[in-house]
């Protein structure tokens, strides 16, 4: 068993899977959230009969489908573009429905009936045979069956927990998985002739029973090593690293990695070598490997210093314009957005012909009138005539740090902007 107690450390959310051992609040039995749904409930376009098992809420099944992983502007886009970008040797799985059955999410991976990882009060049912997947481990069996010898796999996985400024219901991870046999150059290169050791029945805490312990070694340092430089790549910092060892029932020997950031140790991924009884029972007999899980928001929250996971969920333009068009290696500071309201104008014009003019001259006499008030501004439309003349529609935002805007103080502003461009471009309004 597992003995680690639930800590209260930074990002705690991230680790109670698999290694809290709590008692269950609710009784399996209790109806006491699916009269959220009547009969049934769609997810994805597809219905599922709620029963007394069910336990996903309208608020929750109302983040399936957002994938913001796959959202230019999210951080988290940048990160997992970071991530195939490393990984770009190895196949790549999208699984977006987060639909999956039990076997998937728990018996394939050997967790066992009793783990509090199935406790309905820790997990979202769908109903009795379905659940939200919890992790992306969930699919390491769906990607063995295309016979994979190496692949990552990123998706939304959903916990149930409190929401506040490090917990989320729905958070994303990236599965990584590595497979070897006998011919594995990496092996041979290493003098390992054999991965199994038939003499070797025993499990212990450094290897499991019929591996041989030269394998796993080899293994165990091929993987740290990967992993190290896949970290050190993702941040595109040197922060200091260690492992230490842990449970987890579908590897062993287990680790966690953990990096130093803010005065303290921060647990970042679990990982370990994969089960032999879970790579047979996928129909790989002579094969050993390692796998990881990371999750993509406390990693973005460290690379961006982004204080509150629910702004991932945001779609104030805010928030998203901070990360618009970057790359994984761009060193970005999250600015705090207001709490304060936006407020907008368009202002469109035909862009002027005679003069030397390019969008930087108007950004700045827009900040140079707006000053602070103005939060962004970007083009929305563009339009070419027959003439050949071109406009753009500029949308202005407008917000304040401190306090909330009126329309009227912001249309002063905008009729100011409009004045200066017509006087001194003779631009025309469109
Ligand atoms: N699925 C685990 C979790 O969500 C993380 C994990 C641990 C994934 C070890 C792995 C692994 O692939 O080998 O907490």
């Amino acid at each position: 068993m597992w003995t680690k107690l639930k800590t209260n450390i930074l990002f705690n959310k991230f680790k109670y899977v698999f290694k809290s051992v709590r008692k269950c609040r609710f009784s399996t039995k209790t109806k006491e959230i699916s009269f959220l749904f009547k009969e049934s409930v769609n997810i994805l376009d597809k219905k599922y009969v709620v029963d007394e098992w069910t336990n996903v809420t309208p608020k929750v099944v109302s983040f399936v489908g957002r994938n913001l992983y796959l959202k230019n502007g999210n951080p988290l886009y940048f990160l997992s573009q970071g991530i195939k970008n490393f990984f770009k040797d190895y196949d790549h799985f999208v699984f977006n429905d987060p639909v999956v059955d039990l076997k998937a999410n728990f018996d394939s991976l050997l967790i066992p009936e009793d783990h509090v990882s199935r406790q309905k009060s820790d997990t979202y049912y769908v109903n009795k045979d379905y659940v939200l997947r919890s992790h992306t481990s969930a699919h390491q069996n769906h990607c063995l069956e295309t016979k994979s010898m190496a692949f990552i796999c990123i998706a939304d996985v959903y916990r149930r927990d409190e929401i506040d400024r490090k917990h989320h219901s729905v958070f994303h991870q990236c599965e990584g998985f590595k497979l070897y046999d006998n011919k594995s150059p990496q092996l041979i290169q290493s003098g390992i002739s054999n991965i199994f050791d038939n003499h070797s029945t025993l499990k212990t805490d450094t290897k499991q029973e019929n591996h041989s312990q030269e394998a796993v070694r080899a293994i165990e340092s091929e993987m740290k090593t990967t992993i190290e430089s896949f970290i050190r790549y993702l941040m595109a910092e040197d922060l200091p690293m260690r492992w230490v060892s842990a449970y987890f029932p579908f590897t062993h020997p287990s680790w966690e990695l953990e990096i130093y950031y803010n005065n303290e140790w921060i647990e970042i991924l679990g990982s370990g070598i994969v089960e032999h009884k879970l790579l047979s029972n996928a129909g790989y007999t002579d094969k050993i490997g390692w796998a990881f899980g990371i999750g993509l928001e406390r990693l973005a929250m460290i690379r961006y210093q982004i204080p509150d996971i629910r702004i991932f969920w945001t779609n104030d333009t805010g928030f998203l314009c901070q990360f618009e068009n970057i790359t994984h290696l761009d060193k970005i500071v999250y600015k705090p957005i207001s709490s304060h309201p936006q407020i907008y104008f368009d202002l469109s014009f035909w862009l002027p012909q005679d003069i030397f003019w390019c969008h930087n001259d108007f950004y700045d006499v827009v900040r140079n009138i707006g000053g602070d008030l103005v939060e962004q501004v970007k083009v929305i439309d563009e339009y070419t005539n027959k003439k050949g003349n071109t406009s753009n529609t500029f949308r202005i935002i407008y917000r304040s740090h401190e306090r909330m805007l009126t329309k009227d103080e912001c249309n002063v502003l905008h009729k100011k902007i409009e004045q200066y461009v017509t006087d001194n471009w003779k631009v025309i309004i469109r």
